[in-house]
Formats: C-alpha cells, structure tokens, sequence
C-alpha cells in the first residue's frame, strides 16, 4: 500500500457546488496520497490491486469544518445563555479565559476540548486561544496529537478588558505575537498559526497597526468577530468615529481580506450596505454562528444575501456561545434560523435548504483551507463514514434522505471512521 493510497466502498453524498449534491450508492472512493481520485460506480481496473477498506451500507461524507469556535470556552457551555454579548462577555467569558494562565488548567481543559473534536464530524477548525502564549501552544501540541487539521489563533487585547485578561500595552502584546508565531513555525504539520484580534473594542489602533505589520511580514490569515451585537455595534462607532462601519474599523488597518490577507469574521448579523461591499471586495469569509446568535439574542445573519453577492461563508460552532462543537447542528440551525428570517422579517430572502447548509459545513469552510470539504477529484481526502442505522432503520431510503437525516439525527456515536488528509483516525 502507497502512503496513504486505498479505496473505500460506502454510501456517498459530498457537495459539488452550492447548487448540486452529488450521491453514489455502493461507490467506491479511491484516496492517493491523502488526496481523493474520485468516486466511481464501478473500481477503474487501475485500483484493483490497491487495499479495500469495505463499509458497505454506512454513509460516507466530507470531513466538516467549523470556521469559528473558542477552545478556552468549552468548559462554561450552556451556561450564562440568557446574557447578551456584552455582558456575557464580562461576567462568564472574560474569568474562564483568564484561568488559562494556568499551564495545568489548560492542560486539563484542552485535552478535553481536542478528544471531544477528534470524536466527532468535524476535520477542521479556525479556534481562538486566549491571550496566553504558553496555553496557545499547549492547545497547538494537543491538537497535532490529534490528528485534525487546525488553524489556532493567540489572542490578542490590550484595552476593555479585565486586568486578568488584558495585556499590558500594544507593543508588549504584539512582541509576545511574534514570540508565539516564532516559536509555532515549524513546529507542527496540521496545527497553523492565525492572527486573532478579539474584536475592535478590545484593540487599540496601536495593537492594530501592530498587527497589520505582522500580517505583512508573515502573510499569516486573520480571523475575528464582526457587527454581532446591536450594543457592540453601537460601541464600535464611537471607538472609531473616523469608520464608515464595523468593517472599515477592520480595512483601515489592513485586516480586512483582499489579497495576500485571507480573513475570517464571525457572525456578520448587523452587517449595512457598505460593510457587506467591503466583505465582497475584500473576498472576507463569514463564519455563520446560528447557535451562538440565537443563544445571546444576537440576531439572524442575511445569508442568502451573502451568497448572493458571492461572499464566502462557512459555519461555525462558536462555542461556548454556541452549545453544539458538531457542525451537522449548525446545518441544522442555519435552515432554521434563516426560515425564522424569512417569515418573520425578511420575505425577499427564501429560507437555505440542506443541500445549501451541506454545502457551507463542507466546501464552505473547507476551502478557507484550500481544496477542502469535497470528494471531487483533488481535493484533500477527509472524510467521516457514519451508521446511519439508528436513526435511519428503514431499509432502501433514497441517499438525499439519509443526508437529510444526517444533518438533523446524527450523534458522535454513529461515526465509525474518521480521516484527515487521508490519515485514518479511527
Ligand atoms: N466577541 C468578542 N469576543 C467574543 C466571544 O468570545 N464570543 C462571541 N460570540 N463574540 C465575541
Ligand atoms: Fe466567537
């Protein structure tokens, strides 16, 4: 057997576009050198020497990415739900974070958090860290281990915070930024660094310029939050009068995508005209949250309009705002919230449907981490094969059902196999 070169016969669904889900029954899907060569009906003659890993009946579908969740929250989940952002943030968020100063607690608690992950659907992940560099690198550790395929953001906050949570100055947060980029380069093969500016109101324009030299000199992504939260919206103007929205406060200093600048912002709920035309000019990915934003009143993000405008989306847990690290629960969620929407505040914007939602959980986010998120010929082969059996018991339902099911039914449990980059991990 070539490194990482075999066949697995399964059931298959993956997404080819927005648009189409493709569905192969008792196919076979060939994986050379961690990369897929495609699903066939019938083994290319080519292959049939190659060793056959045989789950024929379960379901086999993309590794799931989650384009936003915070590491350090994991351990607060379904707690404090009734708070918004704001005050969320000050009276659960901000002390569970500042415990991992702590090497042991952190230690504990991302162990935890990475066996949790590596259990379920998900292959892929763009995590916040907390301002600690030492604890960022012990998550960085644990989740090589893993096997998953991450990018880990040390977070950075030098104002508006609690003294237990924010560094002491722009330049000493940006000097322990390059430290930790230094010390994580090379270091690992699926765990990569991403610069993670909280959000405005907790970076000075100092610490942004900052980071906008790193950015440069690094060429590293950039992910944070954006427009979430009507208060937090509100603050964002009077922080920085001279923006023409939240996500001018970002392009002004250079963190704002366009090329060479690949950036991640969660949520987009609150997003005006002008920012969603920054968001489409500068290519911005945005991570939609629906569990986190109908757990603090946040709101419901437009969507629809974003794929309209040819945004890049993905979904994202953001735990622990979200409750739910599976990212089939965000499928879920997003159909819901957007029907939600449609009915109750926005008729122009027709309700997503589980053919879109499949989409946005797999190449959505998948491609922020390249040929990611599909078993089109090429792209990086990661993949989770379900027993659908629990949930599905009825003998001969069509494959688009079974997906369908899926998305609303599956638990942890029903994955049998796992594998990233065309590595097994169970
Ligand atoms: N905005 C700034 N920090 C956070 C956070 O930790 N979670 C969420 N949901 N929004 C934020
Ligand atoms: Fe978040």
């Amino acid at each position: 057997m070539r490194h990482s070169s075999y066949v697995i016969r399964a059931d298959f669904c993956w997404s080819k576009s927005l648009e189409e889900v493709a569905y192969q029954e008792n196919g076979w899907l060939v994986c050379e050198n961690g990369r897929s060569a495609g699903v066939f009906a019938h083994l290319p003659g080519q292959y049939h020497s190659w060793p056959i890993l045989d789950y024929t009946g379960q379901l086999a579908v993309p590794g799931l990415t989650d384009l936003h969740v915070h590491a350090p929250q994991y351990r607060f989940r379904g707690t404090g739900m009734d708070l918004e952002l704001l005050e969320w943030l000050n009276t659960e968020t901000f002390p569970e974070e500042s415990k991992y100063a702590d090497p042991s607690y952190a230690e504990i608690a991302y162990q935890q958090f990475a066996e949790d992950l590596r259990r379920g659907p998900n292959t892929r992940a763009c995590i916040f860290a907390t301002i600690h560099t030492g604890a960022t690198l012990q998550l960085m550790d644990i989740l090589e281990e893993s096997g998953l395929c991450t990018m880990v953001g040390r977070v950075n906050m030098d104002r508006n915070s609690p003294p237990t949570l924010c560094e002491a100055s722009a330049a000493v947060s940006a000097a322990a930024t390059r430290a930790w980029i230094q010390e994580a380069q090379g270091q690992y093969r699926r765990t990569k660094p991403i610069l993670t500016p909280r959000f405005i109101p907790s970076c000075t324009d100092e610490l942004m310029r900052a980071l906008h030299k790193i950015q440069q000199e690094t060429g590293l992504p950039v992910q944070s939050h954006l427009s979430e939260n009507p208060d937090e919206c509100a603050w964002v103007q009077e922080l920085c009068p001279g923006s023409t929205c939240y996500g001018d406060a970002y392009r002004q200093f250079g963190l704002f995508g366009g090329p060479g600048c690949p950036t991640i912002m969660a949520h987009c709920v609150y997003s005006t005209e002008e920012e969603i035309a920054l968001m489409r000019e500068g290519q911005v990915y945005v991570a939609h949250c629906p569990d986190s934003n109908t757990n603090l009143s946040s709101g419901i993000a437009p969507i629809r309009r974003y794929l309209q405008e040819g945004i890049p989306v993905g979904l994202g847990s953001d735990v622990a705002a979200g409750t739910q690290t599976s990212i089939f629960r965000a499928m879920a969620q997003a159909i819901q919230v957007s029907k939600l929407r449609w009915r109750l505040a926005d008729p122009s914007l027709l309700p997503l449907n589980a053919r879109e939602a499949f989409y946005l959980g797999t190449i959505g986010g998948g491609s922020f981490f390249g040929q990611v998120g599909s078993f089109e010929p090429g792209y990086e082969l990661d993949a989770i094969v379900l027993d659908d059996t629990r949930y599905t018991p009825i003998k001969g339902m069509s494959l688009d059902k079974r997906l369908e099911r899926t998305i609303y039914l599956s638990e942890d449990q029903d994955i049998r196999h796992k594998f990233v980059q065309g590595r097994m991990l169970f």
